[in-house]
């Protein structure tokens, strides 16, 4: 999701009219076999738009990257960056076909309306299609015996977020504000247009194609009843105003209980058990609530000055997001049901296999803006959960089940997520053991865990002993401490992340065994975590930049007010492209409470003028000292050699080959820092060596999100998400019409409506194959 989080756009496009780098290859690549065989001279060639021979030559003929260290190798050649004006098209490589699975509207279930392309539709049709603006997604196996696990590489059901919505594509021509302004039937149909969509994919003859009829068909939305469990389950601040929830409005019928809710929001990327269940978790929810002019928390509730602060540092504003949800359903409305926002921030639990089963909030994972969910099983059978908060300056965090994961009985698991330990993580500049480690700790956000606060004593406060965290005995202590998570973490003195996004898990390739997800590690293949940190413009101070400031450690920062200076962990001030940090626990067990660190990669374009100016983020600390200059990991191989590389990494994925895949979040017009990078990307790494192959380039204006294979490696799940961002009611494809520009059908074969005027772009999930038939990547 984009916003005013994203980076500034401020560099101009290089106005001359020569033919860009992009179009050379493109041409070449194109004819690339019949340009190797013609005797078209390197000075021919290198005279089109000055454009280096063998840059071009290393575009058409990379080498496949070698398999080594428990990496497949990489068979495929970088396309070709989509630069301005970009392509309203998805590219894949040569011998890979994309083509369209689902897209927003599209019907998953039994009686849902075909999608109309004038978005007139209202939110009951909604609730029975796939949603608007897919995110993190995971496809579930289904066995021959029709239900669970299995291998399954033709059937299976497939989890996707439908992290937010564009009021202005989805409210048909008279947008949020136009005809009657903003109403309950408008916000019904947002609010149906978020949460999950569970879809039962199957190929048949050689089509993927979604079962729109299939008994597992399910919409989950902002309306649906929930469970709460975990230890913040019950807690006075849960109980928030009941209402019963009709089309026509929002009645207030009492109070919930703390243990059932409404809904879940704002669904960015997402996890999966070892034992079969979705999690997905809530991101920027704070979004939809907001007040009216003149309302605000009760002066007489007890607890008016604690509900202030937590939605300061949750970011909760009078005017939201600007969904205004809170003008016709009062259940948003933050002042005159301030509690509401405590039954968001969560992980949730579903199982998909289950159409009837009640989605459950597990709240000892932890309450804040969670971007994913990433297990890892030990060779204990412990389990572990590793997640970002995303927004700038937060934390990262895992979460410990008590509990050993039962692979023989999945009944067991069934509550494995309610106890645990929730653990922030603390980057120090302490050596690690390699070269360029550094070592980390994990610190219990528990009721004895020392804060950084002084006591007056020569001591310091243990967490049970702050007012926020003050209750009647250790569960309600706990209870608080969970849900004021990013409260708990500013008291242990964490560290304060550029903007951490996904986390991935390592996994390592052995042609002798098949890959089990968990348990294979030891001291030559450590337990590694990846985790993107997209990037940070409060970062860093001194010369003309403001003076730097930390979270308080008494939890009273507004969210992202911040200014922290640079780290180890976070070295470069402002940091507009992002890095890729990771990091081993100590014995290769996930209850590590140490572990050893370093930064994979530092994000860049390493050719714009404006990055390789000599004060370009001087005073970053790469590398343990003071730079002066830019510094750049991670190379894409096309041409000119290393060059217009990408920034912004956002979703992470590890394929059961070893490969690490990336996408990005950034503009997505190919303008300002992002001119020589171009378009959102999937990008391929090698763990190892570092060196990142473009897979994949977005349409106009998107995002690339959300990535799941089948379980043989053949079939690969993309999520393009809000082609044409900001488009105007009045003109829907102002910026793009994809998956139309691009497709007539989609992977069935089922025709696209494209009707001039009426037409708007649609979020979608690609279905991406190899032509040969073989492992995507290899
Ligand atoms: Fe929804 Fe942090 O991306
Ligand atoms: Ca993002
Ligand atoms: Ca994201």
């Amino acid at each position: 999701m984009k916003g005013e989080r994203h980076p500034k756009n401020d560099v101009t496009m290089n106005p001359s009219g020569n033919e860009s780098i992009r179009d050379v290859i493109e041409r070449t690549d194109l004819g690339r076999r019949h340009f190797m065989q013609t005797t078209i001279s390197a000075s021919v060639l290198a005279a089109i738009g000055g454009v280096n021979m063998k840059s071009i030559i290393g575009a058409v003929e990379a080498a496949p990257l070698p398999a080594g260290n428990g990496f497949a190798g990489i068979g495929f050649e970088s396309v070709p960056p989509s630069l301005a004006p970009v392509a309203d098209k998805v590219t894949v490589p040569a011998g890979y076909t994309v083509e369209v699975l689902a897209s927003w509207g599209d019907p998953i279930m039994k009686r849902a309306p075909a999608w109309d392309e004038d978005a007139s539709q209202d939110a009951a049709a909604q609730e029975k299609q796939f949603g608007m603006h897919n995110d993190g997604m995971h496809y579930f196996p289904i066995s021959s015996h029709g239900i669970g696990h299995g291998r399954n590489p033709v059937r299976g059901l497939l989890c996707v977020n439908h992290e937010y919505t564009h009021e202005e594509i989805l409210h048909g021509a008279e947008g949020l504000a136009g005809g009657a302004g903003v109403t309950i039937a408008k916000v019904r149909k947002s609010q149906a247009g978020h949460g999950i969509s569970v879809v039962e994919v199957r190929k048949n003859r050689g089509k993927w194609q979604v079962i729109g009829t299939s008994p597992f068909g399910r919409r989950i939305t902002g309306n649906t009843r929930m469970k709460i469990s975990g230890p913040a389950a019950g807690h006075a601040l849960m109980q928030s105003k009941k209402f019963d929830i009709q089309p026509t409005g929002s009645v207030e019928v009492g109070i919930n209980d703390g243990y059932h809710c409404h809904g879940t929001l704002n669904n960015c990327a997402n996890g999966y058990t070892p034992w079969g269940t979705y999690l997905t978790c809530e991101e920027n929810w704070n979004g939809y609530f907001g007040w009216n002019s003149g309302e605000s928390v009760d002066a007489a509730d007890p607890n008016r000055a604690a509900i202030l602060n937590d939605q300061a540092r949750y970011g909760i504003v009078a005017g939201g997001f600007g969904y205004r949800w809170h003008e016709a359903d009062p259940r948003f409305n933050a002042a005159t049901n301030p509690l509401e926002p405590y039954l968001f921030g969560w992980v949730v639990e579903i199982d998909p296999f289950d159409p009837e089963s009640k989605p459950v909030k597990r709240t000892a994972m932890g309450r804040f803006k969670h971007e994913s969910a990433q297990v890892a099983v030990d060779g204990n059978s412990r389990v572990a959960f590793y997640m970002g908060d995303d927004e700038r300056n937060e934390y990262i965090y895992k979460f410990v089940a008590a509990k050993r994961f039962n692979r023989h009985k999945r009944a067991d698991n069934r509550n494995l997520l309610d106890k645990g330990t929730l653990y922030v993580a603390r980057f120090t500049d302490m050596p690690g053991a390699g070269a360029e480690t550094y070592r980390g700790e994990w610190i219990a956000l528990e009721p004895d865990t020392t804060s950084v606060i002084p006591n007056g004593a020569g001591g310091y406060y243990k967490l049970r002993e702050l007012p926020q965290f003050a209750g009647a005995d250790d569960a309600e202590v706990q209870a608080l401490i969970l849900i004021k998570t990013r409260q708990a973490a500013d008291a242990v003195g964490a560290t304060m992340m550029d903007r951490p996004e996904w986390t991935a898990l390592r996994t390592y390739y052995d042609p002798e065994f098949s890959f089990k997800g968990y348990s294979v590690y030891n001291d030559q293949r450590p337990l590694e975590i990846y985790c993107t940190l997209t990037n940070n413009n409060r970062r860093g101070g001194g010369g003309s930049t403001p003076a730097t400031s930390s979270n308080k450690a008494d939890g009273t920062t507004t969210a992202a007010s911040a200014r922290p200076p640079v780290d180890m962990a976070n070295p470069r001030p402002d940091n507009d492209y992002g890095h890729i940090i990771r990091w081993r626990e100590d014995g290769n067990v996930v209850t590590a409470t140490g572990f050893e660190w370093d930064i994979f990669m530092l994000c860049g374009d390493s050719i714009t003028a404006k990055t390789l100016g000599a004060n370009y983020q001087s005073g970053n600390l790469v590398n343990g000292a003071a730079g002066t200059g830019p510094y750049y990991e991670g190379d894409i191989v096309d041409a000119p050699a290393g060059s217009a590389d990408f920034g912004a990494p956002d979703g992470l994925w590890f394929d059961q080959f070893g490969r690490l895949w990336i996408q990005t979040d950034q503009a997505g017009d190919a303008s300002g820092d992002w001119v020589n990078i171009g378009a959102n990307i999937m990008a391929c790494a090698d763990p190892n060596t570092k060196e990142v192959r473009r897979f994949l380039t977005g349409p106009h204006k998107c995002e690339v999100t959300g990535v799941t294979s089948t379980p043989d490696g053949k079939t690969l799940f993309v999520g393009v998400q809000h082609p044409g961002e900001d488009s105007p009611a009045s003109n829907p494809t102002q910026y793009s019409n994809w998956p139309q520009s691009q497709f007539t059908v989609n992977s069935a074969g089922q025709p696209l409506p494209n009707t001039p005027g009426l037409s708007r772009p649609r979020s979608s999930v690609l279905v991406i194959t190899k032509d040969d038939g073989g492992i995507i990547g290899s």
